[in-house]
């Protein structure tokens, strides 16, 4: 991967239509985004390969669950309890940080002017820290200013619930009151008995789901990195307790690799085992990608244990253990879960695909062209299909064929200008393959398929050119 900056992504996502601000014409919504016409395509395309990889086996089933769940679901979950950050307000400047944030931010000025042992022992504190008074005093004991106003005048520090809340029907009290989720991975869990009484698994198997998951972050950064609405792509994989260091083992593998078949490298990507566990995990490990701001999880793999389908069983009151039918041994699964961030993994494909090199052009000087060297799974479009010059039957070759590829894949037809341009304008979106329609064609019906990386060209028959592809593309 090239260096690049995060704004120069950004850009480049809006200029072409990948990505675009929410309510853009209202001044924007902060942490949202709205996906453009390529952009959904990217996105799409990432949502199934990972779909086909998922669930296109025998021990893996997927579904889709409402948004909107049962509100027990996040008591019995321990999101109401413990979804939370705690949050702490400036009185000056009026703005609201997260305590264990400012307090890290703290420790990592200590560190860059060499005072080593201060850091470490105000790192062990904050991890210690539990209560909000905990960080409070940590701030108020290390004289912590407000970035924003130098001001050390600090409300207390509250615990803050990252769910949305809002009311189902038309009374808005307190028994009405739901959450829009904040994890995609309680609609597997209350569906565990249903799946498992449907369909023809038994232990171990897993149970897949993709959908939009939302979180009220404070700090909403890195364009796609940290938003407020956002879509998961997660598994829960159910085994006998006792198996979950082995499958934890296998799944961490699986998942590094589904990575690099989409054409990620290893220089990108690395495990991070997690310094701090989630309430609900008894080990976890993420798997991390060199965005243009630094190293940042793009998906998780946890050991869950038992803890939700225990918890679900203690508060619904229904039994959710499995019977194994040869031996008559009775258990409460264990879950491996894999959690991967659709919009974060969009944003590490895009940044990795970037691109800027140096070939010839057509005269042969040297030009400067920017690429997006996607997988040819991954990209919005599959093909553009060119004619060499806007007469002599040409254009009519050329739509005929359009027409016929159209109808197994998203594919472009480009008239408008000088060759060259239009290879450029395929290699800024990303199109692997550009076809070409020349003077030979309408003689032998040959046209030149143009790869993007390589930018070598083959000549071949026009009705072999969709096979070409679909190879390529499934
Ligand atoms: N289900 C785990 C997560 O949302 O991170």
């Amino acid at each position: 991967m090239q260096q690049v900056t995060l704004e120069t992504i950004v850009s480049l996502a809006k200029r072409r239509g990948f990505v675009f601000q929410s309510s853009e014409i209202y001044g924007g919504l902060n942490g949202c985004w709205d996906y453009g016409p390529l952009g959904v395509e990217l996105l799409r395309n990432l949502k199934d390969a990972w779909w086909k990889s998922m669930t296109y086996r025998d021990d893996i089933e997927g579904i889709d669950a409402a948004i909107l769940m049962h509100p027990r679901v996040w008591e019995a979950s321990g999101h109401v309890a413990n979804f939370t950050d705690p949050m702490i307000d400036n009185k000056v400047s009026k703005a609201r940080y997260r305590a264990d944030n400012l307090i890290e931010e703290h420790i990592a000025k200590l560190e860059k002017n060499g005072k080593h042992e201060r850091a470490r022992n105000l790192a062990a504190r904050l991890s210690a820290a539990r209560e909000p008074e905990d960080f409070y005093q940590i701030i108020i004991d290390e004289e912590i200013a407000d970035p924003a106003s130098g001001s050390r005048d600090w409300t207390p520090v509250r615990y803050f619930n990252l769910m949305f809340k809002t009311f189902i029907g038309s009374v808005e009290d307190a028994n009405s009151v739901v959450y829009l989720r904040p994890e995609t991975a309680q609609g597997i869990f209350v569906n565990f008995r249903n799946v498992l009484d449907s369909s023809r698994q038994k232990i171990p198997f897993g149970i897949a789901q993709i959908g939009k998951a939302f979180r009220n972050e404070i700090n909403t950064k890195y364009f796609l990195f940290r938003t407020r609405e956002f879509e998961q792509m997660e598994m829960q994989y159910f085994i006998k307790p006792g198996m979950h260091v082995e499958q934890f083992e296998y799944w961490r593998e699986q998942r590094f690799q589904w990575f690099l078949e989409l054409g990620m490298t290893t220089d990108v990507l690395r495990f991070k085992p997690h310094d701090k566990l989630a309430h609900y995990a008894a080990a976890a490990v993420d798997i991390e990608f060199k965005f243009p701001f630094g190293w940042g999880e793009i998906e998780g793999i946890h050991s869950r244990t038992d803890f939700d389908l225990s918890r679900h069983e203690e508060y619904s009151g229904k039994k959710l253990e499995f019977v194994d039918t040869g031996t008559k041994e009775r258990f409460v699964p264990y879950v491996i879960e894999t959690s991967i961030g659709a919009s974060r993994s969009f944003m590490a494909f895009l940044c990795h695909a970037y691109t800027v090199e140096h070939v010839p052009d057509a005269e042969g000087d040297d030009a400067e062209r920017t690429v997006l060297k996607f997988h040819p799974k991954l990209a919005p479009i599959k093909a553009a299909v060119l004619p060499l010059v806007k007469k002599d039957g040409m254009p009519e070759f050329a739509e005929k064929l359009y027409r016929d590829l159209q109808k197994s894949f998203n594919v472009q037809y480009d008239e408008s200008a000088a060759i060259g341009r239009r290879y450029r304008r395929q290699d800024e979106i990303g199109t692997p393959f550009c076809i070409t329609i020349d003077g030979e064609s309408l003689s032998d019906g040959t046209v030149t398929v143009r790869e993007r990386d390589s930018m070598q060209q083959i000549r071949l028959a026009a009705d072999k050119v969709k096979e070409y592809i679909l190879q390529r593309i499934l």
